[in-house]
Order: structure tokens, then C-alpha cells, then sequence
């Protein structure tokens, strides 16, 4: 399933046509870089292509969502699954956070909470964003060597691809994108700035320097 590429940045968005949207959140974003709509088609579209890949396959889909930005995604993802009569799907929930330093290639990633005995299951990871990719290439790595996972697919909703660590630039396979955007720092559907914007429907880039809602 091919991702929607977004091209243009910020000069070519416009907040316009995004009902509800308060004089003091048009004064924080610059602009709203996909809307609500484009955003539940594209997730109609992931969870057709991973439904159609899980197959015939009896057990449950075993979702491994990165909070806290996953969140919003894997919960439309795991309706949408249901509406279009997948596999039943069980969502765990752990936290990891990446700690890139100077050089984010020697960064380690810290990954905190609990997991179902995963040892010989298939799992999909569900992530917000990738931008240098180093969070989801060290908890694939640690679902399947650590876990034993038999396999680790990765759903994401946005990808940078300009942002990737040239060595993962290969090396991380994204199985299911659902949009590649510039480099733009963006908020909305479960993506914050310090905590603000999670609750959004839409994916929005933030002015620079704007104050915290
Ligand atoms: P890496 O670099 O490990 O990072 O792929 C992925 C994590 O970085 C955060 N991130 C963002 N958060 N707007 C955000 O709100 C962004 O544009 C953005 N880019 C990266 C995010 O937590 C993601 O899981
Ligand atoms: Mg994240």
C-alpha cells in the first residue's frame, strides 16, 4: 500500500477549511497540513492492506502501540479493523523514549511497560511518526530478540524520510506508512508540543516559537 506523499511544506497549507478552529489555535499553527477526512481515509486504506496481509490467520492481531502519541492512531486503526471484519486485535501499550545526544546514531532507547508473553507471536507495532527511525529500529530489536517475537511489522501514521539516520535508511522497513511529510515539526492526532495539541483531529505544523496552548 503506498503512502500519500505530501510535498509542499508549510507555504502551501493553509488552516483554512478546518471547521472549529479558535482564533488562539490560528494564531499557534501555521497550518493544518492534513485534515480530519484525509486522515480516516488513509487509516480506511492501512487497516484494508493489514487485514488483507494477516489473512486466514486464526489469533488475534497483537498490536504493540508507542504511547503517548500512538495512541489516537492504533485506537482508529483497531476500529477500523473491526468495521472492515479483520482478525480480533489485543492493544498493549508501552512507552519508549529515544535519547539521541549529540550523535542520535549512538542514542539508546529507554522502553518501559508491559507486554503480553510475546515469545513466538506476530506483533505490528503502532507509531505516531519516524523521523530518525532510531525508536522503532531498537524496539523491533527488542521485541524480537529480547521477546523472541516470531515477526515485527510496523504500522506508522507520518514518516519523515528526510530526517532518517543514513544507516537505517536501508535497514528499517516500514510496513505500513500512512503519510511521508517534509521535515516539519507537526502536532495533532496524538502528536504534542511540551504536552498541547495531542487531541486534535487533524495534523497541524506549529508556528515557530508560538506560546503553549
Ligand atoms: P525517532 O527519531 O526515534 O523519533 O524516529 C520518533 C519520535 O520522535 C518524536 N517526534 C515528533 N513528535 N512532532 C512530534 O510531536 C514531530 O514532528 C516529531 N518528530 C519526531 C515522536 O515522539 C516520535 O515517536
Ligand atoms: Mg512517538
Amino acid at each position: 500500500m503506498k503512502p500519500v506523499v505530501i510535498r509542499s511544506g508549510v507555504s502551501a497549507c493553509s488552516a483554512a477549511g478546518v471547521p472549529g478552529l479558535s482564533a488562539g489555535l490560528r494564531k499557534q499553527l501555521e497550518c493544518v497540513l492534513i485534515p480530519p477526512a484525509a486522515i480516516q481515509g488513509q487509516i480506511r486504506r492501512l487497516a484494508r492492506a493489514i487485514v488483507r496481509d494477516h489473512g486466514r490467520r486464526k489469533e488475534p492481531l497483537q498490536m504493540v502501540v508507542v504511547l503517548k502519541g500512538g495512541a489516537f492512531f492504533g485506537v482508529h486503526l483497531a476500529q477500523e479493523i473491526f468495521r472492515q471484519s479483520g482478525p480480533a486485535v489485543r492493544l498493549n501499550f508501552i512507552h519508549a523514549s529515544s535519547y539521541g545526544g549529540a550523535t542520535a546514531s549512538s542514542g539508546s532507547v529507554h522502553i518501559e511497560g508491559r507486554l503480553p508473553a510475546v515469545k513466538g507471536g506476530r506483533l505490528l507495532i503502532v507509531e505516531d511518526i519516524v523521523d530518525t527511525g532510531l525508536t522503532l529500529w531498537r524496539l523491533k530489536q527488542h521485541l524480537l530478540k529480547k521477546r523472541n517475537a516470531a515477526s515485527v511489522r510496523i504500522c506508522a501514521l507520518l514518516s519523515k524520510p528526510d530526517r532518517r539516520l543514513p544507516w537505517l535508511a536501508r535497514k528499517l522497513e516500514i510496513d505500513y506508512t500512512g503519510f511521508v511529510i517534509p521535515d516539519l515539526f507537526v502536532v495533532g492526532f496524538g502528536l504534542d508540543c511540551a504536552e498541547s495539541f495531542r487531541e486534535l483531529p487533524f495534523i497541524a505544523a506549529v508556528k515557530a516559537g508560538a506560546p503553549p496552548a
